[in-house]
Order: C-alpha cells, then sequence, then structure tokens
C-alpha cells in the first residue's frame, strides 16, 4: 500500500476515535457538539468477507468522498462513516475526503482513490449531472461505486453497483400532506430548496409540488429559492420571503437546518413560527425536535444519515464479487410536534 495512502488513513481513523456514530454513545466530552449521543442501531453489517483470491488477513479499503458539511445532517453522516471505520479497523481502512460542497474536489478525490487502488469507492454526489467521466474511469479501473444517500441522472445508470438512501420523493410528499393537513387545504407557501441540482432537492421540490397540486388545490406556493442546504443562506432567503409576501401561511424547507434558519427569520420579523407561519422540514435533526418541542416547528420527515452499516457491508460483499439491489431504501418516519418530546431522547444527530 502506498505510503501517502497509510497517512490518509492514518488521520482519518485518529479523528474518528473522537467521534460516536449512531450506534453509540459519545465516550469523553471532547466530542463534537454535532455529535450527540446516539441509541443503538437495529442492523450490525457482518464483517466483510476476504475473496477466495486475496490473503486473508487484506483489510476492505473504502474511500469515501463526503460532499462537506453543510448541514447538522451532514456531519452525523460523517460522524457515522468514520465511527464505524474506527470500530472496525481489523478488517476496515477507510480513506476519507472533504469535498467543500464543491463536484470538482468529489471528482478530484475520486481520481485519488482510484490512483490508491482502493476496493470501493463511496461517495453522495453533490449534484445530479457530471459524472459520466469520472463513473467510466472507476469502471475501468474494475472499482465498484456505491452511491451515498443521493443519486446521479439516468445516463449514469450502468456506471455504479447500488445506491443507498433515502426515497425524496417520499419525503417530499408527505411533507406536503403535513403542510396541506396543518393549512386545512388552503392558504400560501414558500419553499426553501436544496443545493441546485442535487437530487435531495430535485426530488424533494418534485415530491412536494406535485402532492400539493394533487390534494389541496388551494394552497399556492408563492415563491421557491434555493437556500443551499445551509442554515445561514435558509435564514437570508426567508427573510427576503417576508419582505415580499405579508401572507405566509407556511414554510416548508428541504432540510431543517433552513428550516431553523427560517425560524430564526420568522422571530426576527416579530412573528410566532409555528404558530403565525407553520414550518415543515426534512431530516430529523434533533434541533429541529427541539423548535418541535418549543412550539416553534410543526413537523420534519426523517432522512435517515446512519448509513454507515450498510455502506461498509455492501462494500464487503461488492468486493467479494457479488451484485447488490440498484437502490437500497432507508426506512424513515414522518414526526410531528405531538411525537416531539418523546422522540427527542432517541435523536442522535
Ligand atoms: O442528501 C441528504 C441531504 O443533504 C440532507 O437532507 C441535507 O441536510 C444534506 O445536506
Amino acid at each position: 500500500m502506498k505510503r501517502s495512502l497509510l497517512a490518509l488513513m492514518l488521520s482519518a481513523t485518529m479523528g474518528a476515535l473522537l467521534m460516536t456514530g449512531c450506534g453509540q454513545t459519545a465516550p469523553t466530552e471532547a466530542a463534537p457538539a454535532t455529535t450527540e449521543a446516539p441509541a443503538a442501531t437495529e442492523a450490525v453489517a457482518e464483517e466483510p468477507a476476504p475473496t477466495a483470491e486475496k490473503p486473508e488477513n487484506e483489510k476492505l479499503v473504502v474511500g469515501f468522498a463526503q460532499i462537506g458539511q453543510e448541514s447538522g445532517w451532514r456531519d452525523g453522516e460523517t460522524n457515522d462513516i468514520q465511527w464505524y471505520a474506527a470500530q472496525h479497523t481489523d478488517t476496515i481502512d477507510l480513506v476519507f475526503a472533504d469535498a467543500q460542497q464543491k463536484q470538482e474536489n468529489q471528482i478530484k478525490a475520486i481520481r485519488n482513490f482510484i490512483d490508491m487502488g482502493v476496493d470501493v469507492i463511496a461517495f453522495p454526489p453533490v449534484v445530479e449531472t457530471g459524472w459520466e467521466a469520472v463513473l467510466t474511469e472507476c469502471q475501468e479501473a474494475g472499482i465498484p461505486v456505491i452511491l451515498v444517500d443521493r443519486g446521479v441522472d439516468e445516463s449514469c445508470a450502468d456506471l455504479y453497483a447500488t445506491q443507498i438512501s433515502s426515497d425524496f420523493i417520499w419525503e417530499g410528499a408527505q411533507a406536503a400532506d403535513m403542510v396541506g393537513e396543518l393549512l386545512g387545504g388552503s392558504g400560501k407557501v414558500v419553499e426553501l430548496e436544496g443545493t441546485v441540482g442535487a437530487s435531495a432537492a430535485n426530488e424533494r421540490k418534485q415530491g412536494f409540488d406535485d402532492e400539493l397540486a394533487a390534494k389541496y388545490p388551494d394552497i399556492e406556493i408563492v415563491a421557491s429559492q434555493t437556500g443551499d442546504f445551509t442554515r445561514a443562506l435558509g435564514k437570508e432567503v426567508m427573510e427576503s420571503f417576508l419582505k415580499s409576501y405579508d401572507d405566509i401561511d407556511a414554510v416548508f424547507a428541504h432540510n431543517d437546518d433552513m428550516a431553523l434558519g427560517a425560524i430564526e427569520a420568522i422571530k426576527e420579523a416579530g412573528l410566532k413560527p409555528g404558530v403565525d407561519i407553520k414550518v415543515v422540514g426534512c431530516d430529523g435533526v434533533k434541533g429541529a425536535f427541539e423548535a418541535m418541542v418549543a412550539g416553534e416547528m410543526n413537523g420534519t420527515v426523517e432522512c435517515n444519515p446512519c448509513l454507515a452499516a450498510q455502506v461498509f457491508d455492501a462494500a464487503a460483499r461488492l468486493k467479494a464479487g457479488e451484485t447488490l439491489d440498484k437502490w437500497i431504501v432507508s426506512n424513515d418516519g414522518v414526526y410531528t410536534q405531538e411525537d416531539a418530546e418523546a422522540e427527542l431522547p432517541n435523536r442522535t444527530y
């Protein structure tokens, strides 16, 4: 194994020692603020099976090109991946890269992983398009690819092995039903979209807009704009919506971080979030549950970031030559203010 690869993996492992994943409680006070004590997970991956041709002690080497740190949800996913690898150092070597929200950085990281000769490459594509060239390079190098938590467009369907993610269209539709019920079937809604071009944004929008149009014809989406999945931009865009429209009944944010930013903007405008303007998000982060308990947020549609066990299990199977389902769908829940207090202690991210 190359020296640079070893150095990178070592730093990934040492960083992970301070982290917790979705299946463990935080061991020390040194754990970062975004790394809350997680609840037990029901599924734990089997140890990777060595292939027949390779020596039995060879580890599973996985290159993971993370998008960045745009949200609490993303931090939760990163912590889970790094923590899981740190718990399985006898069988797993994780090479972790942070692309700082840039597709070009994700592509560079993937090319590095190819040069290193990792066994499997896993990544959440920041946007849906523009992956043909690098995924073809992975295929030519014989390295299977796992898409984690986001998808790519149809033209790349034959260039990856499996996708492990939530159903974003379902999430958007669930949020629409929640908004529809909160407004009693009529009113004006603004939408805070996620990162432009991301499957999580495109599909949540599709699910939300289509469900509202089909079931709640008297609810109008008066404005829809990207907040890039960040709390800061969610707040900024909501401020501009509040200046342009004085009759907003509800906001649907494509993630909870933007919903929390919108709550700040609504309060600063002298209105009561959750009451004067209903607030619905996606993800199910701890902050959203706290806001629901405080009566400032009305609901969230869960999107599970605790995918590490499934990702490493899938990687081991791919390394062993197995064919996997093209889409391994997460099982997510829908939460309202009524469930928030009881569920809050279980939130792990
Ligand atoms: O791809 C999942 C989405 O990405 C989450 O909803 C969001 O918080 C993150 O940035």
